[in-house]
Order: structure tokens, then sequence, then C-alpha cells
């Protein structure tokens, strides 16, 4: 899997802002809105900018990395970020590491089973916002990033019942889960496997469940339509995939690498 950014100040041109602002064709089914003219108000209210005016703004750069470092990493994270820096698998960044603790608090996420334990940082992110007796069921091909992540669970105090690590390829272990048993799946391993983990995940999901994809915006890729190769097509594929899905209400978030997150009906 290709690298992605580390820590909280991702040192990088942010600037871009899609195709539309790089002067790119935006492809038939590209999900941004055409701008039109503003809608009429009986306020007079100061213009805003129509959405790709603001996609363009170099501010958005500045703000984006505002968001990422708004909330800082203690301790116990930093040294997950170092193991899994050792191990060469890459975390999620802090502000996907926030979107993922406070999706689990708002669904008081019990059942959470994560796809891609790495050395545990988005783990402990989940374990923070989910209730106390929550159980998160965290599945990974390589035992050594899983022993990472233990120590980390261990560091942060996690008790060991509330932690169920399956070691095994997501695709033997993901079909084994019980239907509707679980509030949250996160999907974070190999892109390849990534169609299939989903279409699992939609089956495992109750109710109001949610699912949330990360790298979905593919190390800026995905939303370049000039961009076509195998990972970036099989994430942009996959955005499509739960576009499409009635059982899902979806949205695109642009924090990290990109989550795609979706509630199940
Ligand atoms: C990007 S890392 C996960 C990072 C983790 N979510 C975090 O934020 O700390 C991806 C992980 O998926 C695991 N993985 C890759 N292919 C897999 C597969 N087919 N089944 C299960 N795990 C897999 C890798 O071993 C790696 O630990």
């Amino acid at each position: 899997m290709a690298a992605r950014l580390r820590g909280p100040a991702p040192a990088r041109d942010y600037a871009g802002g899609g195709p539309a602002a790089a002067g790119r064709p935006v492809p038939d089914d590209h999900p941004v809105r055409p701008s039109g003219p503003p809608t009429p108000s009986t306020h007079p209210a100061p213009r805003r900018p129509a959405p790709q005016e603001d996609a363009i703004s170099t501010d958005k750069a500045q703000s984006w990395v505002y968001c990422e470092e708004f909330l800082a990493e203690d301790d116990v994270l930093l040294r997950a970020r170092e193991r899994a820096s050792h191990l060469g698998c890459t975390p999620v960044q802090p502000g996907a590491g926030a979107a993922l603790r406070v999706l689990a608090a708002a669904a008081q996420a019990r059942a959470v089973v994560e796809v891609g334990t790495g050395a545990g940082v988005a783990s402990l992110y989940l374990l923070r916002g989910m209730p106390s007796d929550g159980v998160l069921t965290t599945i990974d091909i390589e035992l050594e990033h899983q022993r990472a992540a233990k120590e980390a669970f261990a560091e942060e105090g996690v008790r060991t019942t509330r932690t169920r690590t399956i070691s095994g390829r997501a695709s033997d272990v993901l079909p084994r889960l019980t239907d509707g048993g679980y509030d949250m799946v996160v999907v974070d391993a190999d892109v390849e496997g990534t169609p299939g983990y989903v279409e699992q995940a939609v089956r495992l999901l109750r109710r109001g469940g949610v699912l949330v994809v990360d790298d979905a915006l593919w190390h800026d890729r995905v939303a370049d339509p000039a961009r076509r190769d195998e990972a970036t097509t099989t994430m942009r594929d996959v955005g499509r995939q739960v576009r499409a899905d009635d059982r899902l209400v979806p949205a695109l978030l642009p924090t990290g690498e990109g989550l795609l997150v979706a509630v199940r009906r």
C-alpha cells in the first residue's frame, strides 16, 4: 500500500481544489454541483461564494491543515504512530481519527468492526468514542501489527475484554461475523479488497449503523478524472458503489485521505 501522510502537520501542497479548480474536465458523474446564481434571500447578507469558488480558494488549504491540527494527540497516540511508522503501516491522520471517535460516540457504538488494525491508531480513537462497555473487533493479516496495537491498548489501559483481535485475511473473517450485529464498521486495509469489505459491512450493520471507508480520496487522485491507475479507480468505484446503494445514506468527508461515511437505513 502506498505511503500516506503522517503526523499532525502534513507538509505538502494542499492547494488544488479538485478537477474544476485545476481546470481539468469534470466527469459526467462528478458529484460537485454546478455553481449557479445565489438563491434569492429576503435578508441582505454578505455574498457567500458558490461552492466551486470556495473550493478554489487558497484559504481552503489553510483550513484543511487547521482542521487536521484542531485536536492535539496525546502521548499514547503519538507512540502508537511511532510504532506504525516502524512497521511501515500508515495510520489515519488526526482529523480522520477525531471523526472516527465522534462517529463512534454519536452512534453509541458498542459493537465495532475494524478492517485493518495496523498499529492501533484508529482503534484507539474508536475505543475512546465507544461506550466503556463497547467491544472492538479488529482484523489484520499481520500478527506483528496486531502485537503493536495490543501494546497501544495496554498503554491506554483498555480492558482486554474490550478488544477482540482477529488475525487473518479480511475476506475470510468478515463472512463469519453476524448479520446486523454491529453498530459501526471501519474499513482501512488493502484497496483491492475494499469493494468486497464494503459489501460485507452493509450486511453486518444494524439499521442506523455507520460505515466508514478510509482513503476514499486516495492521495488526492480520486477527484482527478485523468488519474486512472488501479488503486485510484478502485477507490473511485467504491465511492460510486456506496453512493448508488439505496440501503445507505452517504457523505464524503475530505479529512485525512478522505473518509467515506454512510449510515445503514
Ligand atoms: C493502513 S493500515 C491500517 C491502519 C489503521 N487503520 C490505523 O489507522 O492505525 C492497513 C492494515 O491492513 C492490513 N491488511 C492489508 N491487507 C489485509 C487483508 N487482506 N486482510 C486483513 N488485513 C489486511 C495491513 O496489514 C495493515 O496493518
